[in-house]
């Protein structure tokens, strides 16, 4: 190390006096301006005087000179640093996030009451050992009709008003037709249900929508009979409503099972008293079923003498009016958010 020159340089008392009130980077630029600028900078200036100094003293004088200047860098950039650490601690402090805010709950979507009771639906028919499967909206006469032994000019074509799109193409007016289809491609035993849009020319009021839901079951095997249908049934009946759910069938006629039944259940208002709902009667119609027709079999090349079967639909619509006790059918269509909300 150099030896330090015996004499401080007088502008180092002068420095250290101008330091000393400097309270910002501006100042403490200026200040590094008067003492080390090139051109008029007062070390500068001093350290162009040497020339003027005989060989000795220049030697000693230049020493001292840039003694002070390394002096005065080192003292301003300690300042800076100083500064620069102030100004952290005070962008740290006024910038700083409360975490302990409490956050903002975002608006949350919810699943459209259809869409639960088609969920629920689905989930108990997986659960007894049905496969979901789906068929075309846009469905041929064939298979809407024909196929379920509904022949042109059947009456029963009248029952369904139906939407045509062309002399054979239709908008289906039930999820049967995946019978069909189904048995087309897959030889027994069979277990499946159908949840689906089926559409219909009806006008709206609180029970028709020209779209509405249904869905579909139908389980073929070897040996099936009218008690595996009663007892597939009830017991679907039972988790979807509540085990108390009472089951009745009462024969009615489809033409694509025989025989057919009408099947209610005990009212889920009244629970079989009677009320308003229910007419006074106790029951509630909830889905056609039946065994299905042999001619049906013969339409897909099953063997009925070796194969029995039994099929239902049923609309979830009503399924859904029923469960949330929703009197009008057009509020599931509407989509008020209001309406919405509350499931
Ligand atoms: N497809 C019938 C309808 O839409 C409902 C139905 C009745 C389906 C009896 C069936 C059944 O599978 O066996 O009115």
């Amino acid at each position: 190390m150099k030896s330090s020159p015996d004499r401080v340089h007088p502008l180092w008392d002068e420095f250290c006096q101008d330091l000393e009130p400097v309270s910002g980077s501006d100042e403490l630029s200026d200040l590094q301006d008067k003492y080390l600028s090139r051109k008029r900078g007062l070390i500068s200036l001093e350290l162009r005087k040497l020339g003027a100094l005989t060989p000795q003293e220049r030697s000693e004088a230049g020493q001292q000179l840039n003694e002070l200047k390394a002096q005065v860098q080192a003292a301003l950039s300690e300042r800076q640093a100083k500064f620069k650490e102030e100004e952290r601690r005070l962008q740290l402090a006024t910038e700083r996030i409360d975490v302990t805010l409490p956050g903002y709950e975002g608006a949350r979507g919810g699943i459209h009451p259809l869409r639960r009771v088609w969920r629920q639906m689905e989930e108990i028919s997986v659960r007894m050992g049905f496969t979901v499967v789906s068929g075309p909206e846009v469905e041929s006469d064939y298979y809407n009709f024909e196929a379920l032994n509904i022949p042109k000019g059947h009456p029963a074509r009248d029952d369904q008003d139906t939407l045509y799109l062309s002399d054979t193409l239709l908008l289906r007016t039930h999820t049967s037709p995946v019978q069909i289809r189904t048995m087309e491609k897959q030889d027994p035993p069979l277990k499946i249900v159908v949840p689906g849009r089926v559409y219909r020319r009806d006008a709206t009021d609180a029970t028709h929508s020209p779209m509405f839901h249904q869905m579909e079951g139908l389980v073929v095997d070897e040996g099936i009979t009218l008690a595996d249908l009663k007892g597939t049934l009830e017991v679907f009946l039972k988790e979807l409503f509540s085990a108390d759910t009472q089951v009745r069938f009462r024969p009615s006629y489809f033409p694509f099972v025989e025989p057919g039944a009408e099947v209610d259940i005990s009212c889920i208002f009244c629970s079989g008293k009677g009320c308003r709902v229910c007419k006074s009667s106790g029951w509630i119609e909830i889905m056609g079923a039946g065994m299905v027709h042999s001619r049906v079999f013969e339409m897909v090349g099953y063997d009925c003498e070796k194969y029995t079967g039994f099929a239902w639909g049923m609309g979830i619509d009503r399924i859904a009016q029923l469960k949330y006790q929703v009197d009008d059918a057009r509020l599931f269509f509407e989509n008020d958010i209001r309406f919405l909300r509350q499931f």
